[in-house]
């Protein structure tokens, strides 16, 4: 008899009582502006940057409207500017490119290897063509940071790291967000921490943290931030840095800070059911697991595997029979980008040289959401899914052969 499954793929938790009953305060008082606060009252905002700072051993935080601000402040205050080129990922979601065009960057694209992580031989080749890496881990996929860092430490390129899913997240034992100049982290809803829209910038650098807060829009309130560089540090760039407003406000804040404190134990929930999954589709003929090494720590929020080599047609059929039987499946390698699945060739406004080693992963990549509101049982239906479906089209392709 075929499974059904009748979950829903983007359905989250609902926002701790905790953080409803901390922005139901937020609101009585009328105050969700960070700047406006009464008294000696500290911010929400400002409280929550010292707690993500110390969640990630920067020494710096600045919360700001959107992961993809987040980007753009790092790139700003790394000194992009117009026509500059900067590496990124040829496999991330778009926000990521339009990061780069947003303060006029050109996208140079870096390949995607099996393990779905950046092709650091790809990287090596162009690293000398710009001066900043915008390292997307994409789907919480994290590459050997420490051969990543060492190439990119010796050819004078900064890495600016996009957490968009691995907050929490560590490669050796240091967490993703601290092996680069800026660490950019997401809070939107489908992330490890949820308030709709919303994200942080972290990093070390006294003169890069001041001139992100500068350019988030603090007006000459910077004094107010917590897990932010001494005043001094402000002295000359408050009068050199443009004020392009991307502020957190209070009313996020107050919901992300419970939210923050449960992070760990979250990452063993979506852990175990990325587990149940990984473990039920283990040995699926024609379908490619992606290796997790031991050095990498991860917080799954998705889960994805490989197709590889099949025929364009075969992954449809496999797309709309788990459809049918109610697992959302998508697509990098369709023809034209859907929903949140888009590819380097997308991006009409980055060209692009063709990456034909980059293509052949992207026609097979198969994404899922992984929302916390699935059981772990949910997840091995979801596999038993997923396995019946890939087998039956897998021998109808061999049958044919
Ligand atoms: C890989 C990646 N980077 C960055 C972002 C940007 O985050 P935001 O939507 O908060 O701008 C996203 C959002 O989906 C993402 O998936």
């Amino acid at each position: 008899m075929t499974e059904r499954f009748t979950g829903s793929f983007t359905q989250q938790e609902p926002i701790p009582d905790e953080g409803i009953a901390a922005a139901n305060r937020v609101m009585q008082t009328g105050r969700l502006h960070r700047y406006n606060t009464s008294g000696d009252e500290i911010a929400e905002t400002a409280l929550l940057e010292e707690e993500f700072a110390a969640a990630t051993g920067a020494k710096y935080c600045l919360a700001v409207a959107s992961g993809g601000y987040a980007m753009t402040t790092a790139l700003r205050a790394s000194g992009v500017k117009h026509g500059d080129k900067v590496l990124t990922n040829a496999f991330t979601l778009a926000p990521v490119p339009g990061a780069i065009a947003a303060v006029g960057g050109v996208p140079v694209f870096v390949g995607v290897t099996e393990d779905l992580v950046i092709d650091l031989d790809d990287l090596a080749a162009k690293l000398d063509q710009a001066s900043v890496l915008l390292l997307s881990h994409m789907r919480g996929h994290i590459c050997d940071m420490e051969r990543l860092m060492a190439m990119c430490d010796a050819a004078g390129v900064d890495v600016i790291e996009d957490c968009a899913h691995t907050m929490g997240a560590a490669w050796n034992g240091v967490p993703s967000g601290r092996w680069g100049r800026f660490g950019c982290y997401s809070t939107q809803t489908y992330k490890h921490i949820n308030s709709g829209e919303g994200g942080f910038l972290i990093c070390d650098g006294a003169e890069d943290m001041a001139r992100a807060i500068m350019l988030s829009g603090s007006y000459m309130l910077f004094e107010a931030h917590r897990a932010a560089p001494p005043v001094a540090t402000f002295a000359k760039i408050k009068y050199e840095t443009p004020n392009i407003s991307g502020r957190m406000d209070n009313l996020r804040a107050a919901i992300l800070r419970p939210q923050l404190r449960k992070l760990k134990e979250q990452g063993v929930r979506w852990n175990a059911r990325y587990r149940v999954l990984e473990e039920g589709l283990a040995g699926t003929p024609g379908l490619r697991l992606i290796p997790r090494p031991e050095r990498e720590q991860f917080v799954a929020s998705s889960f994805q595997f490989l197709l590889l080599d099949w025929d364009k047609e075969a992954v449809n059929a496999v797309v709309d029979r788990c459809a049918a039987c109610g697992v959302e499946l998508k697509w990098f390698g369709g023809a034209e980008p859907k929903g949140f699945t888009s590819r380097y060739d997308s991006w009409r406004y980055a060209q692009s040289e063709p990456m034909p080693a980059s293509d052949r992963i992207l026609a097979g990549i198969i994404d899922m959401r992984l929302p916390l509101t699935f059981s772990v049982e949910d997840c091995a239906l979801i596999a038993r899914i997923i396995r019946a479906e890939v087998g039956a089209v897998y021998q109808s392709q061999v049958a044919a052969q």
